[in-house]
């Protein structure tokens, strides 16, 4: 097949509408399923500054993206973050529909009201546990912090949506309890299926809590129906006809058929799915292309065309064959 001239579009005839920015690979929480015990920390001088980003996001968004979401790492760890929230509100005008953030939550009671004045569209808090104790145990943080920010979160007005990774033996005991504490709050939760991107590589199927297993949980609670499924990686159950529950279940039930993400890290590196074994670098095009090179523009664009229409069919293809453990893992990727 030969790969079109221009627009972000896969072998798969899927087009790519969502660029996911990783600000930084630093996060202040060490969640189980996430970090490294040991990270390296990407040197500060070798990321891209928000002056180069922007000039990224502008070059995308001109080309077919739509939605960006600001991811980490932690993203508020990083300095000026806000600000460039604000900034990418001028990319509006250039057909920018959303820009969303991804976090862990601890910053909020600081960031919450300046996230909405930026004109931040929605923010994905990750929780996964109500339990105190639990908590600090999966994530080496206290879980106060975490449930003052959302709390900050909704009365600045945020749009907030609630992601809880699951393990297996681990914080299975939390899908009642959070069930329960998201409908009192009337915040959209979303249940995660662990995936094998776990900072050390020890991810085991057997960890993983399957849909079935989510369900078989709720289901003596409360009357289940499937809702159709949208565009999101989320399928939605409808509990008691009043509260919906999302479950992204990229182990058992892959929704990679209509894939329409493409993932930058703070250093420059495009992934073209979360299980690409590698990624491209981008970082001195990027650089060039903010400094108003001609050159730097026709060859990102022919270089991340190109790799984009490579882009695989999704995670069973790329697991399947997958011999080594990748260095980088979700700390890098943003989720
Ligand atoms: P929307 O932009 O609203 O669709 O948000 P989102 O669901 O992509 O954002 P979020 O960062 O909250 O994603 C939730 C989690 O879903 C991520 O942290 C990942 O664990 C998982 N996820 C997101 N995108 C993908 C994807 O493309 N593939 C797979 N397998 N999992 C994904
Ligand atoms: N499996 C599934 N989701 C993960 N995340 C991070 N690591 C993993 C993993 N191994 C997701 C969580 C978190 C977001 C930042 O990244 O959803 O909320
Ligand atoms: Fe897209 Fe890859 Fe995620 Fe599948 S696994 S939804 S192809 S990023």
């Amino acid at each position: 097949m030969m790969q079109p001239a221009s627009s972000w579009i896969d072998q798969f005839g899927r087009q790519k509408r969502k660029l996911r920015i990783s600000v930084t690979d630093r996060c202040n929480f060490k969640c189980l399923y996430c970090m490294p015990e040991h990270p390296e920390w990407m040197d500060k001088h070798s990321l891209l500054s928000f002056e180069d980003l922007y000039a990224f996001c502008q070059f995308m968004v001109e080309r077919g993206i739509d939605s960006l979401r600001i991811t980490g790492g932690e993203p508020l760890m990083r300095q000026g973050v806000v600000h460039f929230i604000e900034q990418l509100q001028s990319l509006r005008a250039l057909g920018l529909k959303r820009i969303a953030m991804t976090s862990n939550g601890h910053y909020l009671t600081k960031y919450a009201d300046a996230l909405k004045q930026a004109g931040l569209d929605d923010l994905n808090i990750s929780l996964d546990s109500v339990d105190s104790q639990l908590f600090q145990q999966l994530t080496q943080r206290e879980l106060a912090p975490v449930l003052a920010g959302i709390a900050a979160a909704q009365q600045a007005g945020l749009s907030i949506k609630i992601n809880t990774v699951l393990m297996q033996g681990i914080n299975d005991s939390q899908i009642l309890p959070l069930v329960a504490w998201a409908k009192q709050q009337q915040l959209p939760l979303r249940f995660i299926e662990y995936m094998p991107l776990d900072g050390d590589a020890q991810w085991q199927r057997q960890q993983v809590v399957t849909e079935q297993q989510i369900l078989q949980q709720l289901a003596p609670h409360y009357q289940i129906e499937a809702l159709p499924q949208d565009q999101s990686p989320a399928r939605i159950y409808r509990l008691d006809q009043t509260y919906d529950v999302g479950i992204i279940s990229t182990i058992s039930h892959a929704f990679c058929g209509q894939c329409d993400r493409i993932r930058l890290t703070a250093q420059g590196e495009l992934y073209n799915c979360l299980f690409a074994p590698q990624g491209i670098a981008l970082k001195s095009e990027i650089q060039a292309l903010a400094a108003h090179s001609d050159v730097a523009r026709d060859q990102l664009q022919q270089r991340i065309a190109e790799y984009i229409w490579y882009k695989k069919s999704g995670f069973h293809a790329i697991h399947a064959q997958a011999h080594s453990p990748r260095k980088i893992s979700m700390h890098m990727l943003g989720g």
